[in-house]
């Protein structure tokens, strides 16, 4: 009833208050003018932490740092058209932003969530902007869906010169789009500081993802592999070396015909570039593997 009361109120007005059961103060807003202007009027310090919703414990664990470091928390709900190379993977992203609401304002009802349309974030024009970001953003995730970190970079950089956050927070889960967030901020030369904040993790290690809801029972009890393989390899490189790490995991997914290994990586944390001597600062490796048309990726400092 109360989600209902919620959908409702979404079609009209610029701020909608959320309809909740308890006096809050929860505030959403579509237009980005009328969140300047909220924004305008307070005083001290903006913690960001950006989303595409289907908010999971990952996600809390940002907005409960923005919310213990700063005065005031922007959180974003915003699924990104142009981040996504298949038409199949963006309609089938899970979208619940009531639900979302809900789990925003347990933690911090004073949040001002931003949930613009494609519209207002794109116009008419939905597209990317050109990013150079030597190579960056060719590697890994960017090597396996072509255009994606442009479609990050553009949207992240609206949303930051909408919101103008003193600190914005990030998962390291996506640790290449961490990277590239904070050479955006660079070459924009804005003065906002990127966080990068732990994985949160499932009980048996698995990273937690939007897309794991999509996941099947079968492929859920599968998916923990990854961060098993990321422990494994870690200690093979360890007590070894990196080749027989890297011989490691592609032998264990060439085992299971319900899993495709997309890459596996050890690679200098700062340059993403392979790693080849053990001596070597910040080595930190990144796995990608494909369970039916889910892609699950994660990612361990070594
Ligand atoms: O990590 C995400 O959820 C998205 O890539 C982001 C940063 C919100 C941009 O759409």
């Amino acid at each position: 009833m109360v989600l209902q009361k919620y959908e409702n109120s979404l079609s009209n007005g610029n701020i909608l208050y959320f309809a909740s059961l308890y006096p809050l103060h929860m505030q959403l807003f579509k237009k980005r003018v009328a969140l300047q202007q909220t924004l305008l009027n307070s005083s001290g310090t903006i913690g960001f932490v950006p989303t595409m919703g289907a908010l999971h414990a990952g996600h809390t664990s940002l907005i409960q740092k923005a919310t213990h470091e700063n005065n005031l928390v922007v959180v974003s709900i915003f699924v990104n058209p142009t981040q996504f190379d298949q038409a199949t993977d963006l309609q089938k992203y899970p979208q619940q932003l009531a639900q979302d609401l809900h789990i925003i304002e347990k933690i911090n009802p004073q949040t001002l969530v931003f949930a613009p349309s494609i519209e207002e974030i794109y116009g008419d024009q939905v597209s990317s902007d050109n990013y150079f970001f030597d190579g960056l953003d060719q590697k890994m995730e960017g090597a396996s869906r072509k255009g994606h970190f442009q479609g990050v970079a553009t949207v992240v950089e609206r949303l930051f010169r909408i919101v103008q956050p003193n600190t914005a927070y990030f998962g390291e889960k996506d640790f290449q789009q961490l990277l590239i967030i904070k050479k955006i901020v660079a070459q924009a030369n804005l003065s906002i500081r990127v966080i990068g904040c732990p994985i949160v993790r499932e009980e048996d290690g698995l990273a937690m993802s939007s897309r794991n809801q999509r996941l099947t029972s079968a492929q859920r009890a599968k998916a923990s592999v990854l961060y098993k393989a990321l422990c494994q390899a870690k200690e093979i490189f360890q007590n070894q070396n990196l080749h027989q790490a890297n011989e490691y995991v592609s032998n264990l997914f060439e085992l299971d015909p319900h899993m495709e290994l997309d890459y596996f990586a050890i690679c200098n944390e700062q340059t993403l570039t392979l790693a080849e001597d053990i001596k070597q600062q910040k080595i930190r490796a990144f796995i990608a593997v494909k369970l039916g048309d889910i892609r699950l990726i994660d990612n361990l400092a070594f």
